[in-house]
């Protein structure tokens, strides 16, 4: 693998592998002292065009605990505020000799088109609308140690049934959930008001309806997903209210959902809004998990795509 821009350039394997790997960068991340020599000499460098908590310090940890230098680079306090371009603020961090750009922008396939410039690895942390495949790694490691609370042996999402509910036309994490979830095997049901449906959603390999009630009965997993209002231009709901009342899952709804249902927000969360305090904070809910989880997959991704790599350094020691 060179670069991870979709999780649609995953397959069951190599998904699986990296899952696995994870598990052990996970024991790594419980240890009192994380740090493995893997990434020495390598270099990664975090270039955020667009705001970020998880996603950002998670890789930023992900990198230093593999030994890489790390740096992050953000828009604001950047010369991207004084106007350069993309292309040009690509090509001059890579210019410095970097091994891995790790990119967030809001213009979906920003990192794809940086992936042509420069010869660095090029990681999609989040372009526009379009996807997050670490995030459904992370997500895909959450679910996967979930169900194996219950079955041991399970390494596939064959018979589950996960339901990806709320703002589904911003989300570049349902997005790349569709894919990683059903090349794992799972069955999604993509809930959400038909003004916050996407169009052409009747090609995606998944079940689709407005009725949450209706759904929840069925799902394994519920993910909630963020009401993204920085990318809606006009009323895409009539009142914050109105939506908690069809869409949140709010405390009664947790009764709807079968014994020991996963629930998983990928953050932020708009508590009262997409999601109740109740459940959020509920003994099933694996929103913490979620972000544990995306430290070690974030290190299993950089040692996938930089670690089997001849570098000097290595021929050195
Ligand atoms: C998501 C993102 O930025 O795409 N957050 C994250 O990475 N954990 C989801 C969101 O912003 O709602």
């Amino acid at each position: 693998m060179r670069h991870l821009l979709s999780a649609a350039d995953l397959g069951r394997g190599e998904t699986t592998q990296i899952l696995d790997l994870a598990e052990e960068m996970a024991q790594v991340q419980a240890r009192p002292v994380k740090k493995l020599p893997a990434l020495r000499g390598r270099t990664v460098v975090n270039l955020f065009f667009e705001d970020s908590t998880r996603t950002r310090s998670s890789f930023e940890l992900a990198g230093k605990w593999l030994s890489a230098d790390v740096i992050n680079v953000s828009a604001k306090g950047s010369s991207v505020s004084k106007g350069e371009s993309l292309r040009d603020t690509v090509l001059t961090v890579a210019a410095m000799g970097v091994d891995a750009l790790v990119i967030r922008h809001h213009a979906s396939g920003a990192p794809a088109q940086a992936s042509q410039w420069v010869d660095a690895h090029v990681i999609n942390a989040g372009d526009g609308t379009h996807e997050h495949p670490t995030q459904a790694l992370l997500d895909a490691f959450t679910l996967r140690r979930h169900f194996r609370v219950t079955e041991p042996d399970r390494t596939t999402f064959d018979g589950k049934v996960v339901v990806i509910a709320g703002d589904v036309t911003h989300s570049r994490v349902a997005r790349s959930n569709v894919l990683l979830l059903r090349t794992l095997g799972a069955e999604v049901v993509l809930v959400a008001p038909p003004t916050l449906m996407p169009s052409g959603v009747d090609s995606w390999p998944v079940a689709t309806s407005s009725d949450f009630d209706e759904v929840l009965p069925e799902a394994d997993a519920v993910m909630m997903l963020r009401v993204q209002r920085e990318r809606m231009s006009g009323g895409y709901f009539p009142t914050p209210r109105e939506y908690t009342v069809g869409y949140g899952l709010t405390r009664e709804r947790l009764g709807r959902l079968k014994p020991g249902a996963a629930i998983c927000h990928p953050g932020p969360m708009n508590r009262g809004l997409e999601i109740s305090a109740d459940a959020a904070d509920a003994a099933n809910s694996l929103i913490l998990d979620q972000v544990a989880a995306g430290v070690a997959v974030r290190m299993s991704v950089l040692y996938e795509l930089l670690g089997g790599e001849d570098s000097p350094a290595r021929g050195e020691n």
